[in-house]
């Protein structure tokens, strides 16, 4: 339909106007009946619709409608699959159009930091390029059915504790490498309707009132044209944050804030074109929505079956000595609660009301040869002797045992961070009791974070299902049996102990959370620090194999505008179908910036019969191979080498080829009397005004020089000393060593600096 919401604006009073940009309680946004604007409804999500209608409250304790659970983002994310990201969305879209849902809230990117964050099972990665890709289709799917997506918490919300008040500080470079390119791959490749403000601050600002965030980086750098609302109460001051980007404010602070937009506007520190462009945008989707409803009808249990299928293909095998799968005829026992009550998602703002959960044992139920013990309890941490004895029992009388841990719901949640790795200790030492006398033994993890494993070497098998959705456990008894080949791998790394994490040191502070790691995040710190992990990133096995070659790349000359066409052979080696998660990663060799080892920029999931091959094909632009240097604002991958390597996990590489860069951008070089011979020298602009003065230096104080050298050839200077210093002094040195005049030298640097 064709609108003129201007027009429409322009029939508004102030108060309307000012109504229009925060809610009209917890769910809803107003409405204006004589103009016929439609108040509209957004819920929470993302993995679910979780839509409240009466009492409602945002906490999750007043029922939402019965809906479909599918895997929160810690597990989807390890589907690696944009096709099913979009199929996963489409199914919410969908859903969201059935019940007059107008907008999703999700999905939530923010980077994991820390194993301990309550929210990460909410969280799909530690790798950006990983979670704006998984992001930009699930957006997609569901935007197809014009209902909109909230992506979130915008930015750097990467803590529970004190979330609505510490201030996450963090370099320029940082920020932009690690905690915004999620959201800025999303709101470029999948522009979602709005944006979600964090309640945290940045570097001392709320993000809620943020200019540089919501106006400089979002709109004007990006170019996202949807509207921005608040996590649920995170404005701060209204005013100012209405001026710096944030167009609607939820839920409502029962017209407070709206009050204080009239009286801004009224005595003049407000200027009115600013509201009228906060309405209009928000209109914009509001109508974007109500002129596109969809008569759609779902079923839930269609939708189930999707969380099934979901969840089996991005749970991950993490170890697997001959043991999985396993057969009908093996008389196998599950031991663990979680066997019969699994936990399938966490708590909070996220959690859904599911129509049905099936566990494991629900999804074994004929199968003779299965029995049960329950070992310990899913939401506790006693260890209950006559449980344990029980399950001892059936695990010396089985040919396999598999233990389904995890962590109790009160671990882990929205709203508070972990303070340790850990599982139950009851779980770890029935874990250790079976091993002694069973040593058939795999382990089911449920879970929405990794936790230490002191048990890992003696068990057998390990299936990490994190938080399954509400088909879990017929997901994860497809994988045990081997009606699913296991195809999902880790989107984090798994450190063994919590203290390797990088943000050890500084995460959970209470005001000012100082992110000293800087671009060392997950895996980019663990493989610069050649540190041992349980499990690396992008790992995760198959209960077939997988061969790569030939390795393509279109150009190995690669100028700033270039695209570059990589392409590698997989064939799949083993007896049985499956899917095999083919990842690429650059590695920066010219030296000009302490990088990460390798990062992630590319992968592609191939399905393949049993020895069929494929081509897979990954398109790499400039932006890929760079860094974002603060000075020149902007991206920069310097002239030089780089390393294109193709590999099934972060730390199995197997094929690799350079490429040469050619850059136009040079970085700005701004001198002063104390910018070093080094800096100028490198660089093709100044390296001529300075060589005379390095032979100078050099003849001066060289290995070479009359008054270094010995008759035994002993030198006090070496030529290797003398080079580091030259490298390392300042250009002021020129003068205190009588080589120049200061005016002379004043007058040089202005001269390279007018170049
Ligand atoms: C959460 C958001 C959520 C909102 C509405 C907030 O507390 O941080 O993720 O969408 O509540 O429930």
């Amino acid at each position: 339909m064709n609108r003129n919401i201007k027009e429409l604006i322009s029939q508004m009073t102030l108060e309307e106007k000012a109504g229009m940009c925060s809610g009209l309680d917890f769910w809803h946004l107003k409405g204006v009946e004589r103009l016929g604007i439609p108040s509209v409804m957004v819920s929470d999500g993302p993995h679910g619709l979780r839509k409240q209608d009466e009492k409602a409250d945002h906490l999750g304790i007043n029922d939402s409608i019965k809906a479909v659970c599918f895997p929160p983002a810690v597990l989807s994310a390890c589907s690696f699959d944009r096709d099913l990201m979009y199929e996963f969305g489409d199914a919410i879209g969908r859903e969201a159009q059935a019940n007059d849902v107008s907008v999703v809230l999700g999905p939530a990117v923010n980077i994991k930091r820390s194993p301990l964050c309550g929210r990460n099972f909410e969280y799909y990665s530690e790798d950006p390029y990983l979670a704006g890709e998984t992001a930009a289709a699930f957006i997609n799917g569901v935007q197809a059915h014009h209902v909109g997506t909230s992506i979130k918490h915008f930015a750097a919300n990467n803590q529970e504790f004190n979330r609505m008040s510490a201030s996450s500080d963090a370099d320029e470079r940082t920020l932009r490498e690690i905690y915004f390119p999620a959201f800025e791959t999303a709101v470029k490749k999948a522009k979602p309707y709005t944006v979600m403000c964090s309640y945290n601050r940045i570097n001392g600002t709320f993000a809620s009132e943020n200019p540089w965030l919501l106006t400089d980086v979002l709109r004007d750098e990006w170019g996202f044209k949807g509207y921005v609302m608040s996590d649920w109460g995170a404005v701060n001051e209204r005013v100012p944050g209405l001026m710096a980007g944030l167009e609607l404010e939820m839920p409502s602070s029962g017209g407070v804030y709206d009050q204080e937009i009239i009286a801004a506007v009224k005595d003049g520190s407000l200027n009115e074109a600013v509201l009228d462009q906060a309405v209009e945008r928000i209109l914009n989707i509001v109508f974007e929505y109500t002129d596109h409803r969809e008569e759609q009808e779902f079923t839930l249990e269609a939708d189930h079956a999707l969380a099934k299928k979901i969840a089996a293909e991005s749970m991950v095998l993490l170890k697997n000595d001959s043991v999985l799968p396993l057969k009908e005829t093996e008389k196998v026992v599950f031991i663990g609660e979680f066997a019969k009550k699994p936990r399938f998602q966490g708590g909070g703002s996220s959690h859904i009301n599911s129509f049905r959960v099936s566990s494991a044992l629900d999804a074994v139920s004929g199968n003779v040869n299965i029995t049960y013990a329950k070992g310990f309890p899913a939401n506790d941490d006693i260890y209950d002797e006559t449980l344990a004895k029980e399950a001892l029992e059936a695990a010396k009388a089985a040919d396999k045992v598999v233990i389904f841990a995890g962590l109790p719901d009160s671990f882990e949640s929205e709203g508070y961070d972990r303070t340790h790795m850990r599982l139950p200790e009851c779980q770890n030492r029935l874990i250790e009791d079976i091993l002694a006398v069973q040593s058939e033994v795999i382990i089911v993890l449920h879970n929405g974070s990794p936790v230490e494993m002191p048990w890992l070497t003696g068990v057998k098998g390990l299936l990490e299902a994190y938080l399954g959705g509400q088909a879990v456990g017929e997901a994860v008894t497809d994988i045990l049996f081997g009606k699913t080949c296991p195809c999902g791998k880790l989107a984090e790394s798994m450190p063994y102990k919590l203290s390797d994490n990088p943000s050890y040191l500084s995460f959970g502070d209470g005001e000012n959370v100082k992110y000293q790691e800087g671009i060392f995040v997950g895996y980019r710190y663990y493989d610069a620090k050649e540190m041992p992990v349980a499990f690396p990133f992008g790992y995760g096995l198959s209960y077939t194999s997988f061969a790569y070659g030939n390795l393509q790349i279109d150009k190995t000359e690669i100028g700033e505008k270039d695209t570059v066409t990589v392409s590698v052979d997989v064939t799949n080696t083993g007896g049985v179908e499956g899917k095999e998660i083919v990842q690429l990663y650059l590695s920066d060799l010219t030296g000009v910036c302490r990088r990460p080892l390798r990062e992630l920029k590319g992968y592609e999931k191939v399905s393949l019969m049993p020895g069929e091959t494929k081509t897979v094909h990954f398109h790499l632009d400039y932006r890929s191979f760079a860094w974002y240097n603060a000075k020149l604002k902007d991206w920069y991958a310097a002239s030089g080498s780089y390393e294109i390597l193709i590999g099934a996990s972060s730390r199995d590489m197997r094929l690799s080829e350079k490429v040469h860069i050619t850059a136009q951008k040079q970085l700005p070089l701004m001198i002063h009397m104390n910018t070093t011979f080094g800096e100028l020298l490198a660089d093709n602009r100044t390296a001529d005004y300075v060589k005379r003065f390095k032979t100078q230096l050099e003849e001066t104080f060289g290995a070479s020089s009359s008054d270094n050298k010995k008759d035994d050839g002993d030198v006090a200077i070496s030529d290797a000393m003398n080079t580091a210093m030259i490298t390392c002094m300042p250009l002021r040195n020129v003068v205190s060593y009588g080589m120049c005049g200061k005016k002379e030298l004043l007058d040089m640097i202005e001269e390279m600096n007018g170049q």
